[in-house]
Protein backbone atom coordinates (compact mmCIF):
# COMPACT_ATOMS: atom_id res chain seq x y z
CA UNK A 1 0.00 0.00 0.00
CA UNK A 2 1.11 3.69 -1.40
CA UNK A 3 1.45 6.40 1.59
CA UNK A 4 -1.00 9.43 1.40
CA UNK A 5 1.79 11.27 -0.54
CA UNK A 6 2.72 8.61 -2.97
CA UNK A 7 -1.04 7.63 -3.19
CA UNK A 8 -1.92 11.23 -4.26
CA UNK A 9 1.29 11.15 -7.04
CA UNK A 10 -0.17 7.80 -8.18
CA UNK A 11 -3.61 9.71 -8.77
CA UNK A 12 -2.05 12.69 -10.16
CA UNK A 13 -0.19 10.35 -12.85
CA UNK A 14 -2.73 8.37 -13.77
CA UNK A 15 -5.25 11.72 -14.78
CA UNK A 16 -2.52 12.69 -16.92
CA UNK A 17 -1.86 9.58 -19.27
CA UNK A 18 -5.66 9.69 -19.90
CA UNK A 19 -5.05 12.56 -21.92
CA UNK A 20 -2.36 11.26 -24.37
CA UNK A 21 -3.92 9.76 -27.87
CA UNK A 22 -2.06 7.90 -30.28
CA UNK A 23 0.57 9.27 -32.40
CA UNK A 24 1.42 11.62 -30.27
CA UNK A 25 5.40 12.69 -28.80
CA UNK A 26 5.48 13.15 -24.91
CA UNK A 27 8.21 14.87 -22.83
CA UNK A 28 8.67 12.56 -19.85
CA UNK A 29 9.53 14.35 -16.45
CA UNK A 30 11.91 13.44 -13.93
CA UNK A 31 11.37 12.69 -9.96
CA UNK A 32 9.15 10.09 -8.17
CA UNK A 33 5.92 11.63 -9.69
CA UNK A 34 7.26 11.63 -12.67
CA UNK A 35 8.48 8.05 -12.56
CA UNK A 36 4.90 7.14 -11.53
CA UNK A 37 2.99 8.67 -14.88
CA UNK A 38 5.85 6.63 -17.38
CA UNK A 39 4.49 3.25 -15.55
CA UNK A 40 1.05 4.22 -15.98
CA UNK A 41 1.88 5.76 -19.83
CA UNK A 42 3.66 1.96 -20.76
CA UNK A 43 0.54 0.24 -19.32
CA UNK A 44 -1.66 2.60 -21.39
CA UNK A 45 0.07 2.39 -24.49
CA UNK A 46 0.64 -1.57 -24.33
CA UNK A 47 -3.28 -1.97 -23.17
CA UNK A 48 -4.62 0.56 -25.82
CA UNK A 49 -2.43 0.27 -28.38
CA UNK A 50 -1.02 3.61 -28.11
CA UNK A 51 2.51 4.09 -30.72
CA UNK A 52 4.32 6.81 -28.89
CA UNK A 53 7.40 8.74 -29.04
CA UNK A 54 9.02 9.53 -26.08
CA UNK A 55 11.76 12.34 -25.13
CA UNK A 56 13.04 11.70 -21.20
CA UNK A 57 14.47 14.82 -19.55
CA UNK A 58 16.71 12.60 -17.71
CA UNK A 59 19.20 9.43 -18.30
CA UNK A 60 16.99 8.07 -14.85
CA UNK A 61 13.75 8.67 -16.99
CA UNK A 62 15.02 7.17 -20.01
CA UNK A 63 16.31 3.96 -18.38
CA UNK A 64 12.76 3.52 -17.09
CA UNK A 65 10.77 4.00 -19.98
CA UNK A 66 13.28 1.76 -22.12
CA UNK A 67 12.59 -0.64 -19.60
CA UNK A 68 8.81 -0.78 -20.05
CA UNK A 69 9.08 -0.95 -23.39
CA UNK A 70 8.47 2.04 -24.28
CA UNK A 71 10.03 4.49 -27.77
CA UNK A 72 12.84 6.82 -26.30
CA UNK A 73 14.53 9.20 -28.94
CA UNK A 74 16.77 12.49 -28.53
CA UNK A 75 15.15 15.76 -28.57
CA UNK A 76 16.57 17.01 -31.71
CA UNK A 77 15.13 13.06 -33.21
CA UNK A 78 11.48 15.40 -33.09
CA UNK A 79 10.27 18.30 -34.53
CA UNK A 80 7.74 18.99 -31.83
CA UNK A 81 6.42 17.76 -28.44
CA UNK A 82 2.52 17.45 -28.04
CA UNK A 83 2.87 17.49 -24.51
CA UNK A 84 5.12 17.10 -21.85
CA UNK A 85 4.30 15.58 -17.77
CA UNK A 86 6.21 16.42 -15.17
CA UNK A 87 6.45 17.02 -11.84
CA UNK A 88 7.24 19.99 -9.80
CA UNK A 89 8.81 21.34 -6.27
CA UNK A 90 6.43 23.87 -5.74
CA UNK A 91 3.58 25.81 -7.87
CA UNK A 92 1.70 28.82 -7.24
CA UNK A 93 -1.17 30.28 -8.27
CA UNK A 94 0.14 31.42 -11.73
CA UNK A 95 1.21 27.85 -12.19
CA UNK A 96 4.67 29.06 -11.94
CA UNK A 97 7.23 26.68 -10.92
CA UNK A 98 10.18 25.47 -8.65
CA UNK A 99 12.21 22.99 -10.60
CA UNK A 100 15.25 20.77 -10.00
CA UNK A 101 14.83 19.05 -6.97
CA UNK A 102 16.06 16.18 -8.61
CA UNK A 103 19.12 18.19 -10.60
CA UNK A 104 17.08 17.59 -14.07
CA UNK A 105 15.83 21.34 -14.50
CA UNK A 106 17.98 21.94 -17.23
CA UNK A 107 16.63 19.04 -19.59
CA UNK A 108 13.19 19.69 -18.20
CA UNK A 109 13.30 23.37 -19.40
CA UNK A 110 14.47 22.38 -22.63
CA UNK A 111 11.90 19.84 -23.43
CA UNK A 112 9.11 21.95 -22.04
CA UNK A 113 9.77 24.39 -24.00
CA UNK A 114 9.79 22.65 -27.14
CA UNK A 115 6.46 21.02 -25.95
CA UNK A 116 2.60 22.78 -27.15
CA UNK A 117 1.83 22.33 -23.44
CA UNK A 118 2.92 21.43 -20.30
CA UNK A 119 1.03 19.18 -17.77
CA UNK A 120 2.65 19.24 -14.14
CA UNK A 121 1.33 16.59 -11.74
CA UNK A 122 1.85 16.64 -8.31
CA UNK A 123 0.48 16.09 -4.80
CA UNK A 124 -1.06 18.74 -2.67
CA UNK A 125 2.22 19.34 -0.50
CA UNK A 126 3.84 21.17 -3.38
CA UNK A 127 0.67 24.00 -3.70
CA UNK A 128 1.98 27.46 -2.17
CA UNK A 129 0.99 30.83 -1.78
CA UNK A 130 4.50 32.29 -2.65
CA UNK A 131 7.14 30.29 -4.11
CA UNK A 132 10.90 29.68 -2.38
CA UNK A 133 10.04 27.94 0.55
CA UNK A 134 12.19 25.05 -1.47
CA UNK A 135 15.67 26.25 -2.31
CA UNK A 136 15.99 27.43 -5.74
CA UNK A 137 18.43 25.13 -7.76
CA UNK A 138 20.60 26.80 -10.30
CA UNK A 139 22.64 24.75 -12.33
CA UNK A 140 26.33 26.27 -12.86
CA UNK A 141 29.20 25.47 -15.24
CA UNK A 142 31.80 23.65 -13.23
CA UNK A 143 34.79 25.91 -14.33
CA UNK A 144 34.61 29.20 -12.36
CA UNK A 145 31.67 28.01 -9.88
CA UNK A 146 32.76 29.87 -6.77
CA UNK A 147 32.62 32.98 -9.46
CA UNK A 148 29.61 32.10 -10.51
CA UNK A 149 28.24 31.61 -6.74
CA UNK A 150 29.57 35.43 -5.86
CA UNK A 151 27.95 36.90 -9.15
CA UNK A 152 24.42 34.95 -7.73
CA UNK A 153 24.95 36.02 -4.14
CA UNK A 154 25.11 39.54 -5.47
CA UNK A 155 21.83 39.52 -7.53
CA UNK A 156 20.44 38.01 -4.18
CA UNK A 157 21.32 41.03 -2.71
CA UNK A 158 18.73 42.84 -4.00
CA UNK A 159 16.10 40.62 -4.80
CA UNK A 160 12.57 40.37 -2.83
CA UNK A 161 13.79 37.50 -1.04
CA UNK A 162 13.63 36.85 3.10
CA UNK A 163 16.87 34.32 2.86
CA UNK A 164 19.89 34.53 0.50
CA UNK A 165 22.28 31.52 1.53
CA UNK A 166 23.67 29.31 -1.29
CA UNK A 167 25.46 26.08 -1.04
CA UNK A 168 27.25 23.99 -3.97
CA UNK A 169 24.75 20.89 -3.61
CA UNK A 170 27.19 17.79 -2.78
CA UNK A 171 26.26 14.20 -2.12
CA UNK A 172 28.43 11.90 -0.70
CA UNK A 173 31.31 14.47 0.04
CA UNK A 174 31.13 15.23 -3.94
CA UNK A 175 29.31 17.86 -5.93
CA UNK A 176 26.34 16.70 -7.32
CA UNK A 177 26.97 16.53 -11.57
CA UNK A 178 24.24 16.50 -13.48
CA UNK A 179 22.97 14.92 -16.73
CA UNK A 180 24.98 17.82 -18.53
CA UNK A 181 27.91 17.62 -16.45
CA UNK A 182 27.48 20.56 -14.63
CA UNK A 183 26.98 21.63 -10.93
CA UNK A 184 24.07 22.71 -8.67
CA UNK A 185 23.79 25.64 -6.41
CA UNK A 186 20.67 25.96 -3.96
CA UNK A 187 19.60 29.17 -3.02
CA UNK A 188 17.60 29.32 -0.14
CA UNK A 189 15.57 31.95 -0.75
CA UNK A 190 12.20 31.57 1.62
CA UNK A 191 10.02 33.63 -0.18
CA UNK A 192 10.56 35.16 -3.60
CA UNK A 193 8.56 38.40 -4.19
CA UNK A 194 9.26 38.75 -7.93
CA UNK A 195 9.82 35.39 -9.79
CA UNK A 196 9.95 37.00 -13.09
CA UNK A 197 12.82 39.54 -12.16
CA UNK A 198 14.62 36.91 -10.48
CA UNK A 199 14.49 34.47 -12.88
CA UNK A 200 15.77 37.31 -15.83
CA UNK A 201 18.42 38.74 -13.01
CA UNK A 202 19.70 35.12 -12.56
CA UNK A 203 19.96 33.95 -16.57
CA UNK A 204 22.22 36.63 -17.30
CA UNK A 205 24.99 35.93 -14.56
CA UNK A 206 27.68 34.30 -16.45
CA UNK A 207 28.39 30.62 -15.45
CA UNK A 208 24.82 30.09 -14.80
CA UNK A 209 22.68 27.41 -17.20
CA UNK A 210 19.96 27.58 -16.70
CA UNK A 211 17.93 28.52 -13.21
CA UNK A 212 14.43 26.13 -11.49
CA UNK A 213 12.17 28.97 -12.17
CA UNK A 214 9.77 27.81 -14.69
CA UNK A 215 7.45 30.68 -15.91
CA UNK A 216 4.79 30.76 -18.48
CA UNK A 217 6.30 27.02 -19.68
CA UNK A 218 2.96 25.24 -17.64
CA UNK A 219 -0.09 25.16 -18.98
CA UNK A 220 -2.25 22.47 -16.31
CA UNK A 221 -1.52 21.00 -13.43
CA UNK A 222 -2.90 18.15 -11.84
CA UNK A 223 -2.99 17.64 -7.96
CA UNK A 224 -3.98 13.90 -7.24
CA UNK A 225 -4.83 13.55 -3.47
CA UNK A 226 -4.62 9.98 -1.58
CA UNK A 227 -8.25 9.14 -1.98
CA UNK A 228 -7.45 9.16 -5.68
CA UNK A 229 -9.32 11.83 -6.24
CA UNK A 230 -8.01 14.88 -8.68
CA UNK A 231 -7.92 18.41 -9.58
CA UNK A 232 -7.64 20.32 -12.21
CA UNK A 233 -5.61 24.24 -12.66
CA UNK A 234 -5.28 26.06 -15.55
C1 LIG B 1 13.60 17.18 -11.03
O1 LIG B 1 14.72 17.93 -11.26
C2 LIG B 1 12.53 18.04 -10.44
O2 LIG B 1 12.26 19.13 -11.26
C3 LIG B 1 11.31 17.19 -10.19
O3 LIG B 1 10.29 17.47 -11.09
C4 LIG B 1 10.88 17.43 -8.81
O4 LIG B 1 11.99 17.26 -7.95
C5 LIG B 1 9.69 16.59 -8.39
O5 LIG B 1 10.07 15.36 -7.88
P1 LIG B 1 9.05 14.45 -7.09
O6 LIG B 1 7.97 14.10 -8.04
O7 LIG B 1 9.87 13.25 -6.69
O8 LIG B 1 8.59 15.25 -5.91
Amino acid sequence: TLSPAEAGKFAAAMASVAEIEDGMTVGLGTGSTAAWMVRALARRAREDGLRLTCVPTSDRTAGLARALGLTVVGLDEVDRIDVTIDGADEFDGHLRLIKGGGAAHLREKLVAAASDRMIVITDPSKDVETLGAFPLPIEVIPMGWKGTEARIRAVLETAEVDGRDTALRMAEGKPVITDEGNYVIDAHLGRIGDPEGLAAALADIPGVVEHGLFIGLCDTVIIGHPDGRHETRM
